[in-house]
């Protein structure tokens, strides 16, 4: 028998620790819990991504009464990010979110599981590692990379 311990680093920094480039990112995934639509959950998610040239692009969730319709925060800025900017990898994404009174959550949002597929793969496309910001109003966690949110993934490695 063997075993395997597999191990995640997180950094847990308050606001006033962050850097200006991950504080600017912080601002525009907060920004954009205000765009978002969900009139059934009543639950507002923002997420920025950072590409390489410095360019922010942000999405917020996007719902629609066929529920499994609508769109996370994080796979409409991904998405959108590889339609406009193709050739731009990811460098580094932050998470935002509002609760049903509208209040930014205290504990840190994490990316659902659909969303950590589509962002492992960004992060395989991009060839280096995507840093993740994880915005709790009490802590913001900071993962070094998405492979550290889906151990034991499945990508097209095994396709071949
Ligand atoms: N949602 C996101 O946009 N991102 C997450 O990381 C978790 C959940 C959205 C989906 C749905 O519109 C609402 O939050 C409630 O699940």
């Amino acid at each position: 028998m063997k075993e395997l311990n597999l191990h995640i680093q997180v950094i847990v920094k308050q606001e006033d620790e962050l850097t200006t480039q991950e504080l600017a990112l912080l601002d525009e995934a907060r920004r954009a819990t205000y765009r978002s639509y969900a009139p059934y959950s009543y639950f507002s998610v923002g997420a920025a991504v950072e590409l390489a040239n410095g360019t922010i692009i942000s999405g917020s969730n996007q719902e629609n009464a066929a529920y499994p319709s609508g769109l996370c925060a994080e796979r409409t800025a991904v998405f959108y990010a590889g339609s406009q900017h193709p050739d731009q990898p990811i460098r580094r994404l932050c998470i935002a979110a509002r609760d049903t009174e509208g209040n930014f959550l205290s504990r840190p949002i994490s990316p659902c599981g659909a969303c950590r597929q589509v962002l492992l793969e960004a992060e395989q496309r991009a060839g280096a590692n995507i840093q993740v910001l994880l915005y709790g109003t009490e802590g913001i966690y900071l993962i070094p990379s998405i492979k550290d949110l889906l151990p034991l993934s499945f990508d097209d490695s095994f396709l071949s």
